[in-house]
């Protein structure tokens, strides 16, 4: 078996979600690839020190630089703030690594753009963890939508709610934070949860060509933990938007974190002619569908519970009627990568693919700051 030896950079949440990803992935899949952890970076030896020893890597490192340039590295690996996404990227890309890195893939387009071209000068694989795709109800929603069940889709529906910045002493900047710092963010909600909503769109419905949006920012002033001041607020704490799809549906977005009592609801229902489409991370291992062909006697929404070998990545798992949770999507995003890898593809969504998804977040920003439509 080839190894991938994979440089870290982050011990945060995605950190967590990644390496537990490579330390699971061959117990599950058959691959001609094997992760390695070989070095792991961040800023702060003591919580560096105890993630390493807690996650088995092998060694550390303080700069990101130093491990993007060490010759024992295969895969860099970026699971840090968005303002470093295009640094650390196009950095690993002309020191010949392969790069993955968490969503979103930039900031916004001008860095996205960079680091496509960084990626495919430098000839090396490159990927964006949009995770949602590999949960089995949603990559079965999708095999139901390319089998033409639902015929002419007229609505897609999405929203990504969550409560947790409600209160205005919740700071921006600094460590558990920097999402609410525009600098470091790029964007509030946008970018962070419905850039998510966004790449199911695009991946399951095909491309949007137009968004008319409004944002809000509710708290206009927040302590920054980075500079110890009080400062405006350049975030959108609340994001709702129309779009149209290339193939004639409408669609509808949401996110705000001020839903009080909601914690990370994403849910998507897709309308088509002929059958519907709905999903709810929060019971993730079911797809709900209703199928007009049904006999009437019986037609209804049927609540598919998705544990069944037939049914997307199942059968790497238990038996029938056992189900998997939210760490099981970055084990299948690991296992599908190192699958095309081992086939000469480049592993999917790519940074291309996923600059469509960051193209849309800033006509959404732009739509919402002109109060006009914005064609994509
Ligand atoms: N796919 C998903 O569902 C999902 C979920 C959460 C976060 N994310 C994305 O993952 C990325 C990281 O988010 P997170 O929740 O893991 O954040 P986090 O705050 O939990 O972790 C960030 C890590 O980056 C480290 N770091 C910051 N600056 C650094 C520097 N200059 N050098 C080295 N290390 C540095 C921090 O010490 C920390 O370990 C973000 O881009 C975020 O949008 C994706």
């Amino acid at each position: 078996m080839k190894k991938l030896r994979i440089g870290m950079l982050g011990t945060g949440f995605m950190a967590r979600t990644h390496s537990n990803a490579y330390r699971r992935v061959n117990n599950f899949f058959n691959l001609a690839y094997e992760p390695e952890l070989t070095a792991v970076c961040a800023r702060n030896p003591a919580t560096l020190k105890a993630f390493a020893d807690q996650w088995g890597y092998a060694s550390t490192e303080t700069d990101w630089r130093k491990l993007v340039e060490r010759d024992d590295i295969d895969v860099i690996d970026i699971c840090l703030p968005n303002n470093l996404h295009a640094p650390v990227a196009c950095a690993a890309a002309a020191a010949g690594k392969m790069v993955f890195t968490e969503k979103p893939l930039a900031r916004e387009t001008g860095e996205a753009t960079a680091m496509c071209e960084a990626v495919e000068k430098a000839g090396v694989a490159n990927m964006v963890w949009y995770n949602y795709r590999r949960v089995p109800a949603v990559t079965l929603a999708k095999q139901l939508v390319d089998e033409g069940r639902l015929g002419r889709i007229f609505h897609y529906r999405a929203n990504f709610l969550q409560d947790w910045t409600i209160s205005p002493d919740c700071p921006q900047g600094g460590n558990g934070t920097w999402r609410l710092d525009v600098a470091t963010a790029g964007s509030g909600v946008t970018g962070d949860l419905l850039a998510h909503c966004i790449d199911t769109a695009i991946w399951i419905n095909g491309p949007i060509t137009a968004v008319t949006a409004m944002t809000e920012t509710f708290i206009k002033e927040r302590k920054n933990l980075d500079t110890g001041t009080v400062e405006k607020v350049g975030i959108d704490d609340a994001c709702a938007f129309l779009a149209r799809f290339k193939n004639g549906s409408l669609a509808i977005f949401e996110s705000t974190r001020y839903a009080r009592g909601h914690k990370a609801l994403y849910t998507f229902e897709i309308n088509g002619e002929n059958a519907s489409i709905a999903w709810d991370l929060h019971d993730l291992h079911r797809l709900q569908y209703f199928d007009h062909d049904d006999n009437s006697l019986i037609r209804g929404w049927h609540n598919i519970h998705v544990t069944d070998g037939d049914q997307p990545y199942m059968d790497k798992w238990w038996v029938p009627g056992l189900q998997i949770g939210y760490e099981h999507s970055f084990v299948h995003q690991a296992a599908d990568a190192f699958e095309a890898l081992a086939k000469g593809e480049n592993p999917t969504p790519s940074f291309r693919d996923a600059l469509e998804t960051t193209k849309v977040c800033d006509a959404v920003l732009k739509s919402a700051a002109t109060g006009q439509w914005v064609n994509l």
